[in-house]
């Protein structure tokens, strides 16, 4: 068997891989299982890559810089991966995205440079034999766009997420047809190119997509982010779909396809969560208007403390907690898991209610829960839920505040007015754990926080409930003394 059969083999293997770990990936009980299938895949991968450079011939300092650029690589993923906060994951996988699309745009325009501009070269020559030069100008003219819109538009996303640059939507004037206009600009140049590949046409391009992904990312709101960061998944898969039938290689191809393909349903199942048109999002916002302002308090809020807290646990027989992103800066999930125990060993029922954009990841909350051995099936779908509120006497917000937002129903003029929530208030108290007044991530002031039944518990998520904990310890649940005197 040659090297380069044994590498198609190897390919087909790690293909098999990568879709055993998206079918593992899909539920809590076995993600840890699809990880390691991806890790397996992508270390098959690499070596029959790795085998396929020798075998062509590879000179020794062009295979020792290979070598050198996968340790540094390596290293420096080992190093993000193990210092990363759970909290700034949806950055670094804004950021790994970005690298997706840059390296695209390299292969596309290192792909030009060898082929297009050497039309006396090996590649061009054959590639001309066989009438498929017009084919890979081009693979290159489109790998090149989607690249370049994929870099910086997970560059905007990743200053969104990290606060570095404002969640507000940009609202240039006239951005709808900006957009559209550069995909005119796109299209023609792509005609232009194919028929008379120069470098003007792909300088063009590339800065006109660079542009244009900025300006897609920068124009969503931050309630709709969640959405961007799977489409900005998806489009790096097509991006590496479009190298990888630059390189000749089908196992990018198949890669790049499995994730742009399952990035895009993921966005489709965000956005009908959210009450989003697909469309919509995709063109950046298409037809948003401006949001109204809606930072200021409604009235107001009453507070309590961690120890009457623990008063109307004890007091209660069902409990709802609806955490969100504020669980995850606090870290506040081993806790929760704890009172969760403590509650259910003294027989009041208790139930988490899951909103799908909770926190800053798709499924960020379920992976708290489960980090915390929460059981999973006290753990609930918005959908499943939903209308179980009205009989819980007892739901602590635990961190969360876009996704309990009544304005999302009840005003049409809010920014994330349409979009499903958790509704919390129609409990027969809430208590909303968190350490201001501040507005949610969408930057809209929550009527929740005035309402009669609600009272607020400030400090830090985690310090709140291990005090709520304490005070658990002096008290004897309702339901454990009917029990004593019956
Ligand atoms: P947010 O609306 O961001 O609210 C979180 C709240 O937690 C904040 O109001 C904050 O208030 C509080 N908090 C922060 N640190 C805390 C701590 N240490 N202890 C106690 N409270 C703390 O979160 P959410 O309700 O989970 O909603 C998610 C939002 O993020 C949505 O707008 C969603 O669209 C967006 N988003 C989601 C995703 C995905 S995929 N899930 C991705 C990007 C964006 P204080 O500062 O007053 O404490």
């Amino acid at each position: 068997m040659t090297i380069a059969t044994a590498a198609t083999a190897a390919y087909i293997v790690a293909a098999l891989f990568f879709i055993r770990a998206l079918a593992g990936l899909s539920r809590h009980e076995s993600a840890r299982l699809g990880n390691t299938y991806g890790m397996l895949g992508m270390a098959v991968a690499l070596v029959a890559t790795i085998a396929l450079t020798i075998d062509d011939g590879i000179d020794v300092p062009a295979f020792a810089l290979l070598v050198a650029a996968i340790a540094v690589g390596a290293l420096i993923g080992l190093n993000r991966a193990r210092a990363v906060e759970m909290t700034a994951m949806p950055e670094l996988i804004a950021l790994l995205h970005s690298f997706v699309g840059l390296a695209a745009v390299l292969v596309g325009w290192s792909g030009y440079l060898h082929v297009e501009r050497h039309p006396g070269g090996t590649e061009a020559t054959k590639l001309a034999r066989e009438d498929m030069l017009g084919i890979h100008s081009a693979e290159v003219f489109i790998g090149v766009f989607i690249g370049a819109v994929t870099l910086t538009g997970s560059v905007v996303a990743f200053g969104k997420l990290s606060g570095k640059m404002k969640s507000a939507p940009l609202m240039l004037p006239g951005k709808n047809l900006l957009n559209v206009g550069a995909l005119v600009v796109f299209a023609a140049l792509t005609v232009v190119f194919v028929v008379e590949p120069q470098s003007w046409a792909l300088i063009a391009v590339t800065a006109v997509a660079l542009l244009l992904g900025w300006h897609l990312v920068a124009s969503i709101g931050g309630g709709d982010m969640p959405v961007v960061v799977s489409m900005l998944n998806s489009y790096s898969g097509w991006a590496a779909a479009a190298s990888g039938f630059l390189l000749g290689n089908d196992l990018l191809i198949i890669v790049g396809a499995l994730v742009g393909s399952s990035g895009a349903y993921l966005s489709a199942i965000m956005c009908k969560a959210m009450n989003r048109s697909f469309l919509s999002v995709i063109a950046g916002g298409f037809g948003l208007e401006a949001p109204a302002a809606s930072g200021g308090e409604q009235g107001r809020h009453r507070e309590i403390t961690a120890a009457e807290t623990a008063e109307a646990l004890a007091g209660a027989s069902s409990v709802i907690i609806t955490p969100g992103y504020g669980m995850a800066v606090a870290q506040a999930q081993g806790p929760v898991a704890d009172l969760t125990a403590r509650l259910r060993d003294h027989g009041v029922q208790v139930r988490f209610g899951i909103h799908p954009v909770a926190g800053r990841l798709p499924g960020h909350m379920n992976v708290l829960l489960a980090e915390a051995k929460v059981p999973y099936d006290l753990v609930l779908e918005m959908d499943e839920i939903n209308d179980d509120f009205g009989t819980a006497d007892v739901v602590l917000v635990i961190g969360a505040n876009d996704i309990v937002n009544p304005a999302a129903e009840e005003d049409p003029t809010s920014p994330i007015a349409g979009m499903p929530v958790l509704e919390v208030w129609n409990a027969r108290q809430v208590v909303v754990f968190k350490r201001s007044m501040a507005t949610g991530y969408a930057g809209v002031q929550n009527p929740l926080f005035f309402r009669d039944n609600t009272q607020m518990l400030f400090g830090d998520a985690k310090e709140r409930v291990t005090d709520i904990l304490q005070a658990l310890k002096h008290l004897t649940p309702a339901r454990e003394k009917a029990g004593a005197r019956s």
